[in-house]
């Protein structure tokens, strides 16, 4: 699939710039070639003798160089690519790309080119979620570039928590996810999936029986289509597809947040079992049966999230797709819940037990929408996640 493309890739500044050396093995070995650029920064992590011996070509550095220019401009050097790919992304060069400066080679690379970019984020915990990090975030998203992650785990600096730059592989997957073309092409898509974990006490929890195996396959197969999906899932039991932005949550209230940092989107996909209360007032320490008694639960309600999407007046999905699991009257139930939620269609299931569908590999659905229910033969949920996105892709581009 990589086979002949070009990437241009822009090393940043980061402790994570070792594991651009691996990424530039993988994407040789599936035949791609990498023209690398380093920054000033990325020199301090990595050697230009390294990435260059593994690219197999010249390691750019300056934008004042004469014997480059000579060669190969820099405005060339952009252009030549299929794709430019930004690993590690540090805070800086987002903030120079959402900013639109170019004051050295990479960033101006970044500003003289219309061939897409796909950037890995990689820098603590604090500056992801920093403001200006979020708003940098949202802005080149709104002007068009991909994202790769970050992962959540344990960082070089001791701290936990989202900004890891992701693993060399997912970065080719997204690579490739990035090149594929496709219908949905240079479409963004969130979708939810899983379940959520309400904490009771540190150790307990109340969750649901969603295993994430229909979110995942939606994910899967809108990727496959070439769109680009911010994927937020609860804690699943089926592994997360390959080549989408991973965000990871455990509650309700945190998928809520993780949805609104994700936006803007073309589509937003709910597929998440999202528990509809939590424990009022959880406790922080574990409730002990001798000394507690038996334990009282207040819950509270959760946020909405379907429901509040559905409803933006700006940034508003132009398609915002909810899920029904409904035990009884099926189709008169999920019409409601379109109209109450305000979605533009509602993905019906029946998951009372007999069906074996909760947990399950296979699905039914009715597919609810301006134009009446319409009734799916029962089918894999790989098949039911193929004929979604194609809908979705038709609805997007149609
Ligand atoms: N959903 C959500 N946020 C919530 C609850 C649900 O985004 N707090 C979304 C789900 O992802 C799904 C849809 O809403 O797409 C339907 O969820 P469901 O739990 O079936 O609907 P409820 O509103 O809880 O209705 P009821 O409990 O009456 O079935």
């Amino acid at each position: 699939m990589l086979a002949s493309k070009r990437i241009l890739l822009i090393i940043g500044g980061g402790i994570a710039a070792y594991k651009s050396l691996d990424l530039i093995r993988r994407l040789r070995e599936r035949g791609a070639s990498v023209t690398p650029v380093l920054t000033r920064a990325a020199e301090e992590f990595v050697t230009p003798l390294s990435v260059s011996a593994l690219a197999g070509e010249k390691a750019y550095r300056d934008l004042f160089d004469l014997t480059d220019e000579a060669e190969m401009g820099h405005i060339q050097l952009s252009r030549s690519a299929d794709l430019i790919v930004v690993a590690p992304a540090t805070a800086d060069l987002m903030g120079k790309m959402a900013a639109g400066l170019a004051n050295d080679l990479a960033s101006t690379l970044l500003m003289a080119t219309d061939t897409p970019v796909l950037c890995a984020p990689a820098m603590n915990v604090r500056m992801w979620n920093h403001p200006a990090t979020r708003r940098n975030y949202r802005q080149l998203t709104e002007d068009g570039i991909r994202f790769a992650g970050p992962n959540e785990g344990d960082m070089a600096c001791g701290e936990y928590g989202p900004g890891r730059m992701s693993e060399p592989l997912e970065i080719v997957a997204a690579i490739e996810a990035a090149l594929a073309g496709g219908p949905l092409a240079g479409k963004r898509i969130l979708v939810t999936s899983g379940p959520t974990h309400e904490p009771i006490d540190p150790v307990r929890y109340i969750a649901n029986r969603s295993s994430g195996a229909q979110g995942t396959a939606i994910a899967r197969a809108l990727v496959s289509l070439g769109a680009e999906v911010v994927f937020v899932t609860g804690p699943a039991e089926v592994a997360p597809p390959e080549g989408v932005e991973l965000v990871h949550v455990r509650t309700a209230q945190q998928m809520s947040d993780a949805v609104d940092a994700a936006l803007p989107v073309d589509a937003g996909v709910f597929a998440a079992a999202v528990a509809d209360w939590r424990v009022d007032g959880a406790s922080d320490r574990k409730l002990k049966k001798s000394r507690d008694g038996m334990p009282v639960l207040q819950f509270a309600e959760n946020p909405d999230i379907l429901k509040r999407v559905s409803h933006m007046e700006k940034g508003r999905p132009a398609l915002v797709v909810g899920f029904a699991a409904e035990t009884d009257d099926v189709i008169a139930h999920a019409t409601v819940k379109r109209t109450r939620k305000g979605c533009d269609w509602i993905v019906a299931n029946d998951v009372s037990p007999g069906t074996g569908i909760m947990g399950g590999s296979e699905n039914a659905v009715v597919l609810i929408s301006d134009n009446g229910a319409e009734e799916w033969p029962r089918m894999g949920k790989d098949a039911v996640a193929r004929r979604l996105a194609e809908r979705i892709a038709a609805a997007l581009t149609g």
